[in-house]
């Protein structure tokens, strides 16, 4: 069976086909991801202008998903379902995949799969992979989230912990826009910091130990937190503004080895915990060099298999989203037409 995959969350317009292979270690292929960024049209401000991504994602959103299906080679009547991120995500952003799917769905006379976005994301390893070995313990690190998922049966996704305040990827966005070198931030402090010595400035980093009073459920010892480090940031750079392209680099290098460290920390005493069999990272701050490197490395020196999407498939696409509506539509939890958005979607 194929799978039609509609993503709208942010600001990607995306669509995909992909198919099932058969084969229960790795149940599936994409035929096509096609992805219409808007990363051009949001820079100019600095980051993401909701209003402008909705209005930009009805112009695309035809033509994306008629590429997806060329591309793909396939026909309408070739699918056997249309999947559709409902959220979490901007409204109405959202909004437009929903309406647009909905009405294919309805048209084409095909079943409908509404996808929590972070499912779409933990399915990004399996969609790259093949079936990690489960129990696994799954970071989501994204420009939205940063949350650790238990994953003990396919599909089943429960959440260990989450950020207290901003996303890992929003730090590094926020960090150089601060540093004054665009949107989005993580790919350019992954390039400077390559140049940079990582111990160069003094920089906090933070470990929860206590309780969250808003989410009691969770012990909270393996949250995440990345204000403080933002903030000390900001405080650095404004006490001697003048800043040569070394220093720059410096800054960078320092603040991702923060990043990453605290990170894999989690991800590994998460690990340890849970007796997890195989780790997985995934979602926009995956596509990081030294983080890709970091898991790799210490996966093998603990001695548990690590799984990273590919590159492309780290950043938001539809491919993702079609792969986990494949494995909902099998696990039989279609939607019914009224299916509405919903920006702030538990999982
Ligand atoms: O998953 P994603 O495309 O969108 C969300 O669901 O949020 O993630 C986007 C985030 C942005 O914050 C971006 O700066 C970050 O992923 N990102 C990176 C890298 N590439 C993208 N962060 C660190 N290093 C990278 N190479
Ligand atoms: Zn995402």
């Amino acid at each position: 069976m194929k799978i039609l995959g509609i993503e709208t969350s942010c600001d990607e317009t995306s669509a995909a086909v992909v198919e099932e292979t058969g084969d229960p270690a790795k149940p599936w292929a994409i035929r096509s991801n096609v992805i219409a960024s808007q990363v051009s049209i949001h820079r100019e401000w600095g980051g993401v202008v909701p209003e402008l991504a909705s209005r930009q994602h009805i112009r695309d959103i035809c033509g994306v998903v008629e590429r997806a299906l060329d591309d793909g080679k396939t026909s309408w009547d070739d699918l056997g379902a249309v999947a559709v991120t409902q959220g979490p995500g901007l409204v109405g952003s959202l909004l437009v995949g929903v309406a647009f799917a909905k009405a294919a769905a309805s048209a084409a006379r095909l079943p409908l799969v509404g996808v929590h976005h972070l499912a779409g994301h933990i399915e990004s390893l399996v969609l790259h992979n093949g079936e990690m070995p489960l129990p696994a313990v799954v970071l989501v690190v994204s420009g939205g989230h940063t949350s650790l998922y238990l994953v003990e049966h396919a599909g089943h996704y429960a959440l260990l912990s989450r950020t207290r305040d901003d996303a890992a990827g929003e730090a590094f966005d926020k960090v150089a826009k601060l540093l004054g070198l665009g949107y989005p931030g993580g790919p350019v402090i992954d390039r400077l910091a390559k140049r940079g010595n990582d111990r160069a400035i003094q920089l906090p980093t933070t470990r929860l130990t206590h309780v969250d009073r808003n989410a009691p459920d969770l012990k909270g010892d393996l949250d995440f937190s990345f204000s403080g480090l933002k903030t000390a940031v900001l405080r650095h750079v404004r006490s001697a503004p003048v800043r040569s392209d070394q220093e720059i680099a410096d800054i960078c290098a320092t603040f991702q080895r923060i990043v990453v460290t605290v990170l894999i920390d989690r991800v590994f005493d998460a690990a340890r915990r849970y007796q997890a069999k195989s780790i997985g990272v995934a979602g926009g701050v995956s596509a990081n060099g030294r983080l890709r490197a970091e898991v790799q490395e210490r996966g093998m020196r603990r001695e548990i298999p690590t799984f990273l999407p590919s590159v492309s498939l780290s950043t938001d696409n539809a491919a993702m989203i079609a792969a986990a509506g494949l494995r909902r539509f099998r696990a039989g939890r279609t939607a019914t037409l009224d299916l509405n958005a919903d920006a702030a979607l538990a999982l």
